[in-house]
């Protein structure tokens, strides 16, 4: 029987010539590209404030880092600022690379000041826009920048080619030190002080005072002629509507993955996310000026405070006259800043594009359930012994998942995992459903304060994972963009009120839904997600409103080696920082 199977030396041949013939063209397309960021303070001016910030290589918002879907990508980074510093290369899925993921005390501990650190990893089975940003405290409020995956040489875009690519990433500006506002508010317990402006690739525009025509980002096109904006939100704390006057937006990919191409007026992007955009400029603008507003402005249910104004940019067609009026450009419509049906139109209109050559795997069954309820909580006065209760009641500020609020560990929890030292760093309990049941959307209990705890779920290798979000009222319900390290998942329902699970299961959309590796809860509503646990190490997952990352709201999944010696965990690199 054995010897029967057994291959002739000219099959083997065969079989051989045939692996290198099929796997020749992948290699000699793959390239390794290598960066250099050095992180130095440097100055910058924005809105008569001049400040030191942390930059990379001088430059706000940091490089535009290129690369194609396939590559390997090194970064080598050197920290010269007085501050610890980590970087994140946002949605790229790390296979087997974990160790370059980069959340502070989760897969690595941080550069110190004077050290460096290379992230060595390659990007697999994605393409599009994606961004970089620091992974420490509140630094990624200036250090961040777009991420381009092009598709390997010779491959089309699944829509038509457009005439320019631009970068556009919306951030948030603080005249004051971004550190010193998370440090403040951690110690008073209250919310922290909201920035000061919205900014279209690091400038605010003339909407605001002592902002004018050099700190406005414009667009120059041409008539006819087609662009694909590649939108990141890099914001802070602030989910955002987008538009641009007298023209539609045709959304082709969100978060690295194609879409099924959809048109709108007004876009809503959270912060974490990306999305390419097909803009067309008219072919004979009928506007004399032949200039219009690129505007975005927050959307939020806060019942805290925030940045409450509109940022704009430009958009101008060649040959028209100079704009010297820069206020007076027509201007889109944006929806009121609570309009949460417009947020709901908006996000249930993304589908995969699940064509023949970018398929949906969407798992149709699952093997583990979790119900996470998420939002804000409270802590009690006396449970700390630095700093005062700002916070709602006399309490201190504090935000969870199954009330769990994520202590920050003093050590890698990757380096833990790797070494099966959990003992005093983490523990693999995280609830996978709330202690407490209760009317999530409705009146919040009496007792809302959060428990504390670095609780991971461990999983087995090739689980396939269903994570129920769903959104509390405690302390006001609002919108909670999660984001999940090390995956994309696929968003298989979501809507308003509590989740139920006898009738919402059986609408799921398990034929072409969204994959993401950032979605919101919506506010008052609830968002399933799946994924394939395929991709060994510890993995975060957080509300990319720092904020709220600040005040504990994140998790992480331990995703355990498989047999298999191509499903295994590697050692870390030489350089991995210590704590
Ligand atoms: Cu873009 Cu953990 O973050």
């Amino acid at each position: 029987m054995a010897g029967g199977r057994r291959l002739s030396p000219a099959c083997l041949f065969l079989a051989v010539a045939l692996v290198v013939v099929v796997a020749l063209p992948e290699l000699a397309a793959a390239r390794t590209r290598r960066y250099t960021f050095n992180v130095t303070m440097a100055t910058v001016t924005r809105l008569c404030v001049t400040k030191s910030i942390p930059t990379v290589n001088g430059r706000f918002p940091g490089p535009k880092v290129v690369v194609r879907e396939g590559d390997r990508l090194v970064v080598q980074v050197h920290n010269n600022i007085n501050n610890n510093v980590t970087f994140h290369w946002h949605g790229v899925r790390q296979l087997r690379s974990g160790w370059s993921d980069g959340p502070s005390y989760i897969t690595q501990c941080p550069i110190r000041p004077g050290q460096s650190y290379a992230y060595d990893f390659r990007i697999v089975g994605q393409r599009g826009t994606l961004w970089w940003h620091a992974h420490f405290s509140w630094l990624r409020a200036t250090l961040y920048g777009p991420l381009l995956i092009l598709p390997p040489r010779g491959v089309p875009y699944p829509f038509p080619k457009p005439h320019t690519e631009v970068p556009l990433m919306l951030g948030e500006w603080f005249n004051a030190d971004p550190e010193a506002v998370i440090k403040q508010a951690l110690q008073t317990g209250g919310g922290p002080n909201v920035s000061d402006a919205y900014t279209f690739n690091g400038l605010p525009g003339p909407t605001y005072n002592c902002s004018g025509a050099s700190d406005t980002f414009k667009l120059r096109v041409q008539p006819g002629k087609t662009y694909l904006l590649r939108l990141v939100n890099a914001a802070l704390n602030d989910e955002l509507f987008f538009a641009v006057a007298n023209h539609t937006l045709t959304v082709v990919q969100a978060d690295a993955s194609y879409v099924k191409p959809f048109t709108a007026d007004t876009l809503v992007i959270s912060p974490g996310q990306t999305m390419d955009v097909l803009l067309t400029a008219a072919a004979s603008p009928s506007s004399p000026a032949a200039a219009f507003a690129i505007a975005v402005a927050p959307y939020t249910n806060t019942v805290g405070t925030f940045d409450n104004t509109t940022a704009i940019a430009v958009l101008e067609y060649d040959g028209a006259p100079q704009q010297s009026a820069l206020r007076s450009l027509p201007r889109p419509a944006l929806p009121l800043y609570n309009d949460t049906g417009a947020v709901a139109n908006f996000s249930a209109r993304f589908r995969s594009l699940a064509s023949a050559q970018y398929p949906a795997h969407v798992p149709r069954t699952v093997d583990r359930r979790f119900f996470f309820a998420v939002g804000l909580g409270a802590d009690q006065c006396q449970s700390r012994v630095n700093g005062t209760c700002q916070g709602p009641n006399g309490t201190r500020f504090a935000a969870s998942m199954n009330n769990v609020s994520f202590t920050m560990p003093r050590t890698s929890l990757l380096q833990a995992h790797y070494q099966r030292r959990y003992s005093g760093v983490l523990t693999a309990n995280f609830p996978a459903a709330p202690p407490v049941p209760f009317n999530y959307t409705g009146t919040p209990p009496n007792n809302t304060f959060v428990t504390h705890g670095t609780r991971v779920v461990p999983l087995n290798f090739n689980t396939t994972v269903e994570v129920v979000l769903q959104d509390t009222s405690i302390l006001g319900a609002e919108s909670h963009p999660l984001h999940l390290h090390g995956y994309d998942f696929f968003v298989v329902g979501q809507g308003f009120g509590n989740y139920d699970a006898n009738n919402d299961t059986a609408k799921y959309n398990l034929v072409d839904p969204v994959q993401r590796n950032t979605i919101s809860v919506p506010t008052a509503g609830w968002v399933a997600i799946r994924f394939v646990a395929d991709n060994p190490g510890v993995w975060i997952m957080h509300c990319h409103l720092d904020v709220h990352l600040s005040w504990g709201l994140a998790m992480a999944w331990l995703v355990n080696d498989g047999p298999l010696p191509n499903q295994k965990l590697p050692p870390p690199p030489s350089d991995v920082p210590r704590c």
